[in-house]
């Protein structure tokens, strides 16, 4: 049972060329670990299909917006897909190139939109007419034009998750598929805008490559509609998506997914095919670039039994990952030291936070001792990201591999931090 460069060796689980229980000895738990290797790997996979054809990659800093994440794909040559006015302020701390990042989502508020055209960034993905509107009159207002493409609403099924399904004409992002003549038309005529490309995301965890065939088949005679009318666009953003493991290789279970670089060319292919070879395709993955780069590192607190029911309490939580609780996602756990000579028997795997939705895995085969470690695999994509400090639990550290060094790239938070810019009413009695 592997995840790439997350591999058992003599029954102990070891990052790169570190086990992950030294790593718990120096750092604690609950921790998240990531690997450099990992990160590089995925990337590469993105980028040598991409070479020498028209395309670009942008990662989606939402998935895992660590500098030293951001920092590993700025270097490695990657462009960068925002949906805020922080995620811009994380990108130029990590180093990441302005021009090369596209703006993204429904709420673009005014001030993120001026630190945005300051930045001279490379392109806004507008999802709305009033967002239209509102854009022109603060680039005016600047003295700036914006590039911007039109995000268009497919209107395809992406066959998953209806929470990670974006594309969908009931879903709240981008301008409908019937109005978006009319929106590139309305876009043209403003003085401050400068429309530039189309952009669609239809949704995430996407394990096959059909439904993107099918937005791509959509949005090119689209673009071809808009082009006849006069207004030129030289590219198509095609978002993000491509599913990961959530199951070890090997796995009766493990997801049938297409490998990056095929994906990416299937893609590339079907664009030239269609005419459009001198379209540029822009990319926004995010999982697929750290979803099998980290672990989740935690300590079995208790082991209990209620009636049948057996629970292995750890000290991570929905708070430190969410992905169970939200959508009763599935993520490989494992032990991080392999005992020998106990019988495994069929665990809840829960936190301490007081809700039932508070699990981590249910009805896992584990082998596990009270003080045990166990690794919840997939947890480089949308899992530190979406931590909170529910229960007042400050969140955990995080640290990544290159070879067999180890670095904190995240300190773990302390309870003062937590309360630190609170205070209480000045009640005199
Ligand atoms: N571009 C846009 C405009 C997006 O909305 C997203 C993700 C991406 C790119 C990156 O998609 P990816 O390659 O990562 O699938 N929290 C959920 C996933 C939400 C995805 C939201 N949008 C989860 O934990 O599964």
């Amino acid at each position: 049972m592997s995840f790439h460069f997350f591999h058992v060796i003599n029954g102990h689980l070891n990052v790169e060329d570190i086990p992950l229980a030294v790593l718990v000895e120096r750092f604690g738990t609950p921790l998240y670990v990531y690997s450099r290797a990992a990160l590089t790997h995925a990337y590469q996979a993105y980028a040598r299909a991409c070479a020498g054809r028209n395309a670009r990659i942008h990662y989606a800093v939402k998935a895992n917006s660590n500098l030293a994440v951001l920092n590993v794909f700025a270097r490695l040559g990657a462009g960068f897909d925002i949906v805020s006015g922080g995620e811009l302020a994380r990108v130029h701390a990590a180093g990441g190139r302005a021009d090369q990042i596209v703006f993204s989502g429904v709420g673009k508020q005014k001030d993120e939109m001026r630190a945005a055209l300051r930045a001279n960034m490379c392109c806004f993905n507008v999802e709305s007419i009033p967002e239209l509107h509102r854009l022109n009159e603060i680039a005016a207002e600047t003295g700036m034009c914006a590039r911007i493409a039109l995000r268009v609403n497919p209107d395809i099924d992406a066959r998953t998750h209806p929470y990670i399904a974006t594309g969908l004409k009931t879903d709240k992002f981008g301008i409908a598929f019937d109005n978006a003549r009319a929106a590139a038309h309305t876009a043209a005529a403003l003085s401050h805008l400068n429309l530039v490309g189309l952009a669609c995301h239809i949704g995430s965890q996407i394990t096959t490559t059909a439904p993107y065939l099918e937005a791509l088949d959509k949005m090119l005679a689209l673009i071809d509609t808009i082009e006849a009318a006069g207004v030129a666009l030289s590219h198509l953003d095609i978002g993000g998506g491509l599913g990961i493991h959530y199951h070890a290789e090997g796995d009766a279970d493990a997801e049938p997914l297409p490998e990056i670089g095929a994906f990416v060319s299937t893609l590339l292919d079907y664009v030239e095919q269609r005419g459009h070879a001198q379209r540029t395709l822009l990319f926004e993955p995010g999982r697929s670039l750290v979803g099998n780069a980290g672990v989740l590192l935690t300590r079995i607190e208790y082991l209990k039994q209620n009636g049948e029911k057996r629970f292995a309490i750890v000290d991570a939580a929905m708070n430190d990952l969410a992905r169970p609780a939200m959508y009763r996602a599935y993520h490989e756990i494992t032990p991080v030291v392999q005992r020998d000579g106990l019988t495994p028997v069929l665990y809840d795997v829960v936190g301490p936070v007081c809700e039932s939705s508070d699990w981590l895995g249910r009805n896992r085969p584990l082998a596990v001792q009270p003080g045990d470690l166990l690794a919840v695999h997939g947890a480089g994509a949308y899992s530190f990201a979406m931590s909170s400090n529910y229960n007042t639990r400050p969140r955990a550290a995080e640290v990544m591999v290159d070879g067999t060094q180890a670095y904190l790239i995240r300190e773990r938070e302390t309870v003062k931090q937590l309360f630190a810019g609170e205070a209480c009413l000045p009640i005199k009695n």
